[in-house]
């Protein structure tokens, strides 16, 4: 099972394959804000990575940090764990003014079908 740490918070092995976003908040268990609900429109589950960035991102992620003009970062509702990953959380509800984190994203990738590019 990958391993995913996230700094200042420890470490968790994780389901082969999960989504990032799910495995911060399910297995890391923070306030990991995904407002659109892990669609792929909103960008407020960016992370910031420390070792293990994947080297292919979704059509959707790439495309939407290049509108909002976001580098350094990654979206972690378009990241899949199938390899040991250090993040830092830099997107979290405290102190975001927001009523909730988003709604629960669901297990697989949105929207489908996902189409994988080089980042
Ligand atoms: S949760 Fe909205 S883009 Fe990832």
């Amino acid at each position: 099972m990958p391993k995913l740490t996230v700094e200042n918070v420890g470490e968790f092995e994780v389901e082969a394959g999960k989504r990032l976003v799910l495995a911060l908040t399910d297995d890391a268990h923070i306030d990991q804000l995904h407002a659109c609900g892990g669609a792929g429109r909103c960008t407020t589950c960016r992370v910031e990575f420390i070792d293990g960035e994947p080297d292919q991102m979704t059509v959707v992620e790439k495309n939407l940090l290049a509108a909002r003009e976001l580098s350094g970062c990654r979206l972690s509702c378009q990241i899949l764990c199938d390899q040991d990953m250090s993040v830092r959380a830099i997107s979290r509800l405290e102190g975001s003014g927001r009523a909730d984190a988003g709604h629960t994203p669901k297990p697989e990738i949105e929207p489908q079908p996902v189409e994988w590019v080089d980042k």
